[in-house]
């Protein structure tokens, strides 16, 4: 090194530690202090210092989009950018930090972002799975997981949770949440934010949670992604704002836009929505970040110019531009030309700095670098035993004639399908830093768990056949080549060792890169090459197990009439085929309860519980004319929200109310009686539903208000006790007025949304 640059080095690394040692000192104190360390730092920014940590690039590789961000390490020097995603390891966020907090003017640290969405690189199930195991201890320590292997992995921020309602499976991020109910979906997004945040920001290793996508983005329409939304301010209050707010109240550090239009207005530059009630009405204290180019599409959505839109967005509440650089590029320019005010930049840029205090990053901005952290918490033997425990419950059994499942640990079976030897696939979409290679396949998974099991195995069927999807998916990394057998070829094989089995376990659904962002499907089906394999199987009358893996609810209604035994496993994670072989085989008696109903075709989608009434219901019997029915399809799902069998059966009594009123203020016990009356131990989600029969506005036929997970050993019986309060009877009336309006309420516990207790009570305010 020359001595002039190791002089300069040795100057700066000196200035750095003076002033961490002062940050350092003011950073451990209250939000009194944390004001007067960032008004100070503030005092001290240009305009362009201040405009730049509004700025986020992507660094690193890419997932959602082109590589747009160019130049970034001058910038970071520049004191252009507050924070940067896709960077990750140790040593690489060292770089860019030392960039930052040596080389900048102010020595501000960065951010660093990520989609650690299900697990960092220990992977647990697509979050659609996740939310089938309704249990809430295990989601929130998946994320906790996921955010020590992140922190050790330099990583301070996740874009996650996902809390989207999503009631259109044709929409293929309907994977990335927790389904269609608001009540359900409220829990695990405030369990999800506890689990990454902690409950400090300053412990080691708790990172920001980023609440997305804000909002209604589950609701695009067609099920088409980055869609329009329109809905009334009454819809969205009871049925799709809730989990936001949720992950809000739960204390979630940042707010991640969403690239829909709201009623007119694209939420990037929603005023409404991202000031007058995210942070009027709720109470938000974080930043807003836009999703990927959330800025720039705006221009597109035809709201003006990259510099119109910029101003746009930034005034009505979005703090951080998300990879666009039209904040970078145009606010100054904006200001000069008074279209915006300097408050609201200052504001913005305080939100963002605030944030990195609360972090602890201005007192040790190497707070997430730690490459020894790294190497042992990391893909742990405990994390990926954590992650088999949550896969398990994860898991969703359908069907289960003359209880073919579970098999006996020395079945001879033949393994039939091309996601049954697959290590691809098995940790789904958005799990960006997991390395499949790492993941158990079916096949392993069962040689792990019953090594005496005689197993055949034959492919069956390539993944994708479809070209026309085969030419979409491999374009974005799928990498599937077709067989050298020819599909008829790969069918006999199969069938022959079907043939020479006692049972064929058939593994079948979608790539994972079927699922995620920008993969809508307008057919829901298994692919048109995976059913023929499965109505061949079919045909040679042995009993068959067919194991699904998909991002999504399909549909699914030849496979229910004509195929013994299903078991939903969505992608399951890097434990997948361990945690499919222990319920195989009976080692974990499956207990998850779908959170997404199955509809029987597309044409009935939107399909979901808690929808109205209408004036004309369909008793789903008569033939009568003018119903609000279909002349050429059922109005039920095929597997209802809340469903999901298990090895063993329960049995339920008749509700029991304490009292048949309840006054404000006072609470009813209602308390069901749950028989196990098969011959396994088991699990079962106890589910407690509430219809409000007359309101001021129509109210859902059933809504989720309460669930307990029980554990009752075969013969035994369970008494479950729920205590039903004011609280649960709340809704937002047509002035949007959180309350329960007096009248009778109709209630119904059981073991999903349609098979259940029904009772009565009054609420007499
Ligand atoms: C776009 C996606 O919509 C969002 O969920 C994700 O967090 C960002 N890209 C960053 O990768």
């Amino acid at each position: 090194m020359k001595k002039s640059t190791s002089l300069f080095l040795l100057a700066a690394v000196f200035s750095t530690n003076t002033l961490f040692a002062q940050q350092k000192k003011a950073a451990s104190g209250t939000d009194q202090k944390m004001n007067t360390f960032i008004t100070n730092l503030m005092s001290k920014m240009t305009l362009d210092e201040k405009i730049g940590q509004l700025n986020l690039p992507a660094v690193g590789f890419d997932v959602t989009g082109p590589i747009l961000s160019e130049g970034v390490d001058e910038k970071i020097e520049k004191g252009l950018v507050g924070g940067v995603f896709n960077t990750f390891t140790p040593q690489a966020v060292r770089k860019l930090q030392e960039l930052a907090v040596t080389k900048s003017r102010l020595k501000i640290p960065l951010l660093f972002g990520y989609d650690v969405v299900h697990g960092h690189k220990t992977i647990f199930p697509i979050p659609l799975g996740l939310s089938a195991s309704w249990d809430l201890g295990l989601i929130e320590k998946s994320a906790r997981i996921a955010a020590r292997e992140a922190s050790a992995d330099g990583l301070n921020w996740t874009f996650s949770p996902m809390v989207d309602i999503a009631r259109d499976p044709r929409w293929g991020r309907i994977a990335e949440g927790s389904g269609e109910d608001p009540y359900l979906g409220s829990l695990i997004a405030a369990a999800m934010v506890k689990g990454y945040q902690t409950n400090s920001l300053s412990n080691k290793d708790a990172i920001m949670a980023s609440v997305k996508h804000f909002a209604l983005y589950g609701a695009a329409e067609g099920g088409r992604d980055y869609n329009t939304t329109d809905m009334s301010l009454i819809r969205m209050y009871n049925e799709y704002l809730p989990p936001y707010k949720a992950a809000v109240d739960a204390g979630a550090e940042t707010v991640m836009v969403s690239f829909n239009d709201i009623n007119g207005v694209p939420a990037t530059a929603n005023k409404w929505l991202l000031t007058d009630l995210l942070r009027k009405q709720w109470g938000f204290k974080g930043f807003v970040v836009s999703d990927y180019t959330g800025v720039s599409e705006l221009v597109p959505h035809g709201l003006g110019d990259l510099q119109t839109v910029s101003a746009l967005s930034l005034a009505a509440g979005t703090d951080m531009d998300m990879v666009s650089e039209g904040f970078l590029n145009t606010l100054k320019k904006s200001l000069q030309e008074k279209k915006i005010s300097m408050a609201v930049i200052d504001l913005a840029c305080r939100r963002i700095l605030e944030s990195k205090y609360k972090l602890g990053l201005f007192a040790d901005p190497y707070k997430y670098v730690d490459e020894e952290k790294a190497k042992t918490e990391i893909l742990s033997q405990k994390n990926r035993a954590d992650a088999k425990r949550i896969a398990e419950a994860s898991m969703v059994l359908l069907k289960n004639n003359n209880q073919l499942l579970p098999l006996k640990k020395n079945a001879k079976i033949a393994l039939i399908g091309p996601l049954a030897d697959n290590k691809r696939d098995m940790i789904g979409n958005w799990s960006a830093a997991g390395d499949w290679k790492l993941a158990i396949s079916v096949m392993e998974g069962l040689k792990n768990v019953a090594p005496n099991m005689d197993i055949t195995y034959a492919k069956g069927a390539n993944l994708v056949d479809d070209p026309a999807i085969l030419k979409q998916i491999n374009a974005n990394g799928a990498d599937i080549v077709a067989d050298e057998k020819t599909p008829e070829k790969l069918i006999s094989d199969a069938v022959s060792a079907a043939k020479k089995a006692d049972i064929a376990v058939v593994v079948l659904g979608e790539s994972a890169i079927m699922g995620g962002e920008a993969t809508s499907r307008t057919n829901l089906d298994l692919l048109p090459n995976q059913k023929e394999l499965l109505k061949a199987l079919a045909a040679t009358g042995k009993p068959i197990v067919l194991v699904l893996m998909n991002s999504r609810p399909l549909t699914l209604t030849w496979e229910d009439e004509n195929i013994p035994a299903i078991l939903e496993t969505w992608f399951s994670g890097t434990e997948s085929g361990n945690a499919i072989a222990d319920v195989l085989v009976g080692n974990y008696n499956p207990a998850g309860k779908l959170t997404a109903t199955f509809p029987r075709n597309v044409g009935q989608i939107p399909l979901y519980y808690n929808h109205k009434n209408t004036g004309r219901p369909y008793d789903g019997l008569s033939n009568e004319k003018f119903k609000s029915r279909y002349i050429d399809s059922s109005n039920d799902p095929l597997y209802p929200f809340g469903y999901g069998l298990s090895y063993t059966a329960f049995s339920y009594s008749p509700i029991k109310l304490n009292k048949a009123t309840l006054a404000a203020g006072q609470t009813i016990q209602a308390t069901i009686e749950v028989k196990n009356t098969g011959n396994f131990d088991g699990e079962e989600v106890v589910q407690l539903y509430l219809q409000d029969i007359y309101g001021s506005v129509t109210r859902p036929v059933k809504e989720l208000k309460g669930f307990q997970k029980i554990f009752i050993k075969k013969g035994e019986t369970k008494t479950v006790t729920f205590t039903l309060t004011e609280e649960m009877l709340k809704f937002y009336n047509s002035d949007l007025k959180f309350a329960a309006e007096k009248g009778d309420f109709n209630l119904y516990i059981g073991a999903n949304s349609r098979d259940n207790q029904a009772s009565r009570f009054t609420f007499t305010k």
